[in-house]
């Protein structure tokens, strides 16, 4: 498939599984045992109509969405998603190129296969940086470091990876630790001629993780270096002592990602964060999972306005992006949508995907009589299911009277 033929976010992923191995498009495109939440992730957004507004000027619009004091052109980033390097060598420079040409934020995560000061290079203001809690906090604490010293001043701690998940594609494919490559996998690879020329070109095998090479004994390989990474997190003893911990280490703006209780999202927002990311982790955690979409009106109204809300999950139209605005959500997050443009077509791949998302909020703003995104709301929705509840009492009485730090580390 050629560029010039993409016209939506299935278009990407379509060229991005002919593109791709099926062991990495499966990596990137799977979910969690049944993938029941992958797909309740599109369902969600589908229970919500957009209401046609007319007779408003509509004839001048902006997108333009400021959170943490920088305005963006548009209300969406890009995710943090680590191994991007093994779908396209240098994906994540393309990706952060991509954000700062289309003035939008790139989360990296702690597990990219470039480096840190290249990226921020690319994309100076645009940058945040992703850190999962690690066995020993002192890795933690240097790559805090590390993120300061490159002038980054927001960090994301993602909430949700205390276990490695049960992938049934990964599981299937021999993706897993470490790699078993079998025979029809290999006659896969050699039938995507354009990837394995790209792999082979970077050295093939595993692609190095610069975050923490540091921490590596001197000479040590990218394998060497992805051990030690995978010796140190997931974290299944990570506490909310952690987050107080990195609240304190953390002069920046601190953003806890992967919160869906709307009681985890007070008790974080009590302990000093500045915003949240409601996610389920783009369906890769736990199946069973609620979308985001559906508890983001029970989070907005469990924290009110402390700190700043922002969903990820699922996101593959503009329109998704508005109604999730209109829910309370003052920023969204893409994760799969530009690694399917980077992973299909490199740089220009990545940045299709902003323009598609960027368009289609751009004609559903004027379709709702919405020219600036100040007017969005709930009035802006009909919502075809009831409303949604915790548990299965009609009273719900809010969060359990836990004192905060009971539950921390001795
Ligand atoms: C291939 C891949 C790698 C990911 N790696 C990370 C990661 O390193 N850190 C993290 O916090 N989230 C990671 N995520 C989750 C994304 O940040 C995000 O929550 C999710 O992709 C959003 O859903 P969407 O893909 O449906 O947009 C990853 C997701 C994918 C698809």
């Amino acid at each position: 498939m050629k560029i010039e033929k993409v016209v939506t976010i299935d278009d990407l992923r379509e060229a991005a599984r002919r593109r791709l191995p099926r062991l990495a498009f499966d990596f990137i495109d799977g979910g969690v045992e049944a993938e029941l939440c992958l797909q309740r992730n599109r369902a969600a957004f589908q229970a919500y109509r957009l209401l046609p507004r007319y007779f408003t000027d509509v004839s001048k619009r902006s997108q333009s969405a400021t959170i943490f004091g920088k305005t963006y052109d548009s209300p969406f980033g890009i995710c943090p998603t680590g191994l991007a390097g093994l779908w396209r060598p240098g994906a994540d420079d393309m990706l952060a190129e991509a954000a700062a040409s289309a003035n939008i934020p790139f989360a990296l995560s702690c597990a990219t296969n470039s480096p840190l000061a290249g990226l921020v290079g690319r994309a100076p203001g645009n940058i945040w940086f992703q850190l999962y809690t690690t066995h020993d906090r002192s890795y933690g604490r240097r790559l805090m470091e590390r993120a300061t010293e490159h002038g980054i001043d927001t960090l994301v701690l993602t909430a949700d990876v205390p276990i490695a998940p049960k992938r049934e594609r990964n599981i299937r494919n021999g993706f897993t630790r470490p790699l078993r490559l079998k025979l029809s996998t290999i006659i896969d690879g050699l039938s995507r001629p354009r990837w394995l020329a790209g792999y082979l070109r970077a050295g093939g095998g595993t692609p190095m993780m610069p975050n923490w090479q540091p921490f590596a004994p001197e000479g040590a390989s990218p394998d060497d270096v992805a051990n030690l990474f995978a010796s140190q997190t997931p974290a299944s003893e990570q506490t909310w002592a952690d987050l107080e911990h990195y609240r304190k280490l953390w002069p920046g703006k601190l953003v806890v990602k992967g919160i869906l209780h709307p009681d985890d999202a007070l008790r974080a927002a009590a302990l000093g964060v500045d915003g949240i990311i409601v996610s389920n982790h783009g369906g890769r955690q736990l199946d069973m999972a609620p979308s985001p979409i559906e508890m983001l009106p029970l989070i907005r109204a469990a924290v009110g306005d402390r700190v700043v809300l922002m969903l990820d999950s699922g996101v593959r139209r503009g329109s998704d992006i508005l109604i999730a605005l209109c829910l309370g959500a003052q920023f969204v997050f893409i994760g799969r949508s530009t690694l399917y443009g980077v992973a299909a077509f490199g740089k220009p791949g990545a940045r299709k995907a902003i323009d598609i998302l960027r368009n289609e909020i751009d004609l559903n703003m004027a379709q709702i009589g919405c020219p600036t995104l100040d007017g969005l709301g709930p009035h802006c929705l009909l919502q075809r299911e009831p409303p949604f509840r915790i548990g299965c009492a009609d009273d719900y009485a809010g969060p359990a009277p836990t004192p905060l730090r009971k539950a921390g580390h001795a």
